[in-house]
């Protein structure tokens, strides 16, 4: 049995790693999470206390970091600031936490001879033309649009430096767009769901054309154990299920599966520099570790979403209006 920690645990797509793990193997888990505002300890209750525990901390903390490394095996690193509206109005945190936050533990993996892995993001190269045909792969160039992408290559950059400079074992996944349960309201999907239960209508952004390629957030933890015990170190993963769809399309669909009309929509506001299209080929996933999505039929796991936000309302009650209000004073 392997002792994991786990930064980012009490946020989205850390909780579902943190789930995925306790279930489908017989590690230990320690989760480090600052508890900001997209984080939820609802999103980790009812785990086995004999295998998880919960430091709450901030990974810019050498101090505790140090302490925490010298009891661990391994280390998955999700802790960030993860929403580009956000970074449009407030880029500081992201510095902190995206670059010096992953600085300071490629530091104590250092110190402690630790096998790192590192989550981060298909933001990191840039978009996409709508009408291309190409996707990402491990060798395209990092072209990042926005404080949050920005933030997230300088952090790649950083582990990728400490494994040719230090010897450090460590791996990097760069997955697309996640949805599933416990994901914030801010993010798109579970925004527009739950829009639609709380009486308000659907928002695109611009003219809804922008294309995101959908992985359900189960089959992206599936992965990330994968390159942690399989992985080649110094190694990029892209990770992704090869489901492109656009904004408009997804919203549609939810709509369709909640019983709307599928013109009942607004549009909005643009995001400033709102990148185009994303696109993961992930041959090296597939081919070198054997990997697949468990979750290929989009509509089936959007249906589950909408099934999980309604019977969770409570998860979500508390914050949805100050979201709705942030997303009202920048016109979206
Ligand atoms: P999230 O915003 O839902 O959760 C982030 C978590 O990190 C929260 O629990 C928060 O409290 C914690 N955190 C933030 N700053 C911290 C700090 N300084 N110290 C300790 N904890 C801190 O984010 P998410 O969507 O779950 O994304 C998690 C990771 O996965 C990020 O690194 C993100 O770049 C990456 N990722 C996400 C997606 C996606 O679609 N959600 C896709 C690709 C990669
Ligand atoms: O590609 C991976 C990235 O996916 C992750 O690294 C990020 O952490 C994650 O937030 C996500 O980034 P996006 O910016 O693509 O996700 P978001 O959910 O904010 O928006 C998805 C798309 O939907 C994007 O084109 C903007 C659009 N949008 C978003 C919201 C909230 C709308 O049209 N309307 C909305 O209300």
């Amino acid at each position: 049995m392997a002792h994991l920690l786990v930064t980012g645990g009490a946020g989205f797509v850390g909780s579902g790693f943190v789930r995925h793990v306790l279930e489908n193997t017989d590690h230990m888990v320690s989760v480090l999470d600052k508890l900001t505002y997209a984080s939820s300890l609802a999103s980790l209750r009812d785990l086995p206390s004999k295998r998880f525990r919960f430091v709450r901390g901030d990974v810019t903390d050498a101090a505790l970091v140090d302490v925490l490394f010298a009891k661990v095996d391994a280390v998955v690193h999700f802790a960030a600031e993860s929403h580009n509206d956000n970074g449009l109005n407030d880029p500081s945190p992201f510095v902190t936490t995206n670059l010096v936050g992953t600085f300071s533990l490629l530091e104590a993996a250092r110190r402690h001879d630790t096998r790192f892995h590192h989550v981060s993001t298909d933001e990191v190269f840039g978009d996409l033309d709508l009408n291309d045909t190409a996707r990402f792969t491990e060798d395209s160039p990092m072209r990042p649009s926005s404080p949050y992408s920005s933030t997230k290559a300088g952090s790649d950059l950083l582990v990728k430096a400490w494994v040719r400079s230090f010897g450090l074992r460590a791996t990097v996944s760069n997955s697309s767009n996640n949805y599933g349960p416990f994901q914030h309201v801010e993010k798109f999907i579970p925004r527009q769901i739950t829009n639609l239960i709380a009486g308000r209508r659907p928002r695109l952004f611009g003219r809804g054309q922008n294309i995101r390629d959908w992985i359900h957030v189960d089959d992206h933890s599936a992965a990330i154990l994968a390159i942690l015990e399989r992985g080649t170190i110094g190694q990029s993963y892209l990770v992704g299920a090869e489901m492109e769809l656009s904004n408009q399309a997804v919203v549609e669909l939810i709509l369709g599966l909640m019983g709307r009309s599928t013109d009942d929509y607004d549009y909005v506001d643009d995001r400033p520099g709102h990148d185009l299209r994303y696109a993961n080929d992930t041959t090296r996933l597939r081919t070198e570790l054997g990997w697949r999505p468990r979750f290929v039929d989009f509509e089936a796991g959007i249906v589950s979403t909408i099934d999980w936000y309604r019977r969770n309302e409570q998860w979500w009650a508390d914050v949805k209006d100050r979201v709705e209000a942030r997303y009202a004073a920048q016109g979206r």
